[in-house]
């Protein structure tokens, strides 16, 4: 298959490119804007065509989109804090450039798949989410994400185009960029540095290994129902509190590292989806939470090449303005 993969140089969108050359010998460009979080570097080795450009570029899409025979959207600005700081680019990439594709996809009648979060649910306290629960995001990210999901559905609507929406729990693997909790966490635990965790650390996530998600998305765009959304959650739920110890104790530290900073403002308790819909599709999540994890800290272990750059670059000024103030030491 031909496939236009947008966003596909960030952390989820380069492990699906991985995925689909390997398990199905899929023909796939590339385009990305390569913002703080999209790499070069995470297709390294892949036999891929890459097209510099933002989704929101109509000319440049228009010449990547030639030829496909769907497009992929992994396109997004997706760390939570930088939307409370900065929330424009969030609108720009969310809004305006979902819709620049989805006219693309349009004008060349291809299949349409978003790749969306279950954040556009907001929080629930017990049970999990449906996609028939209602869409209550409460941060500029997930709201901008969930207005993207209602144009994609109208292009279903309104146009006729095929469309489908996946919309996956907390990813967590290798290629994460480090301002995320797992990767944050496992780098400063393998410095010896504290580990700030948010509040009293008893936020619920759902976490999901990224090539579950990523075999999930093609499932979904092989079989899915146009028009559709899917919730793919993974296997276990974890408070972020239990996830920092697991990994402190994977990377023989000390629990003394764990310092509490101020909670995120409007930081959702618990997420949590029911993903019987994507099951009935033939999908199945393969690896458990611990089983995952521990691979996960083997990866960041075994590629320092690949996170060192990051970490004395940009992200160090981003980690001093986030957590500086409060991490003593
Ligand atoms: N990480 C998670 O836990 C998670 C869970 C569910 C869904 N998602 C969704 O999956 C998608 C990918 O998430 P990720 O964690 O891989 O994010 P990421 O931040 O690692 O990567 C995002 C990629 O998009 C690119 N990008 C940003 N703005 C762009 C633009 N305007 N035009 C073209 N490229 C642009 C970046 O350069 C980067 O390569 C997002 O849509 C996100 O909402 C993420």
């Amino acid at each position: 298959m031909r496939l236009l993969v947008c966003g596909g140089a960030g952390f989820i969108g380069s492990n699906f490119v991985r995925v689909r050359l390997r398990e199905h010998g899929d023909e796939v460009v590339v385009l990305d804007k390569l913002t703080y979080a999209g790499r070069r570097e995470n297709l390294a080795g892949l036999d891929v065509a890459f097209v510099h450009a933002g989704i929101e570029d109509a000319a440049a899409v228009g010449g990547a989109i030639e030829g496909a025979e769907a497009v992929v959207n992994f396109a997004a600005e997706t760390h939570v804090d930088r939307s409370i700081a900065e929330p424009d680019a969030f609108v720009t990439t969310h809004a305006f450039g979902t819709w620049v594709l989805l006219e693309a996809a349009r004008a060349h009648g291809v299949r349409y798949l978003q790749v969306s979060t279950d954040e556009v649910y907001g929080s629930i306290e017990s049970g999990s989410f449906t996609e028939r629960s209602p869409l209550a995001p409460s941060s500029p990210y997930s709201a901008t994400k969930a207005g993207a999901d209602l144009l994609v559905s109208s292009y279903f609507h309104t146009y006729g185009l095929k469309t489908l929406i996946c919309r996956g729990s907390n990813n967590y693997g290798p290629y994460q960029y480090p301002e995320k909790l797992i990767p944050l966490m496992v780098l400063n635990a393998l410095h010896g540095d504290r580990l700030p965790v948010y509040g009293d650390g008893m936020q619920v996530r759902n976490w999901l290994y990224v090539e579950d998600f990523a075999r999930a998305i093609g499932q979904v765009l092989a079989h899915g129902a146009p028009g559709e959304a899917y919730n793919v959650g993974g296997p276990d739920e974890c408070p972020n509190i239990e996830v920092v110890q697991r990994i402190l104790a994977l990377c023989g530290a000390d629990e003394a590292l764990i310092e509490h900073v101020t909670d995120r403002p409007g930081h959702d308790r618990r997420y949590s989806l029911g993903s019987e819909k994507v099951r009935g599709l033939g999908w199945q999540a393969r690896t458990r939470f611990a089983d995952g994890l521990a691979e996960t800290v083997r990866w960041y272990r075994e590629n320092a090449a690949w996170w060192e750059p990051i970490r004395s670059g940009e992200y160090r000024e981003y980690y001093q303005r986030q957590y500086g103030s409060q991490i003593k030491g």
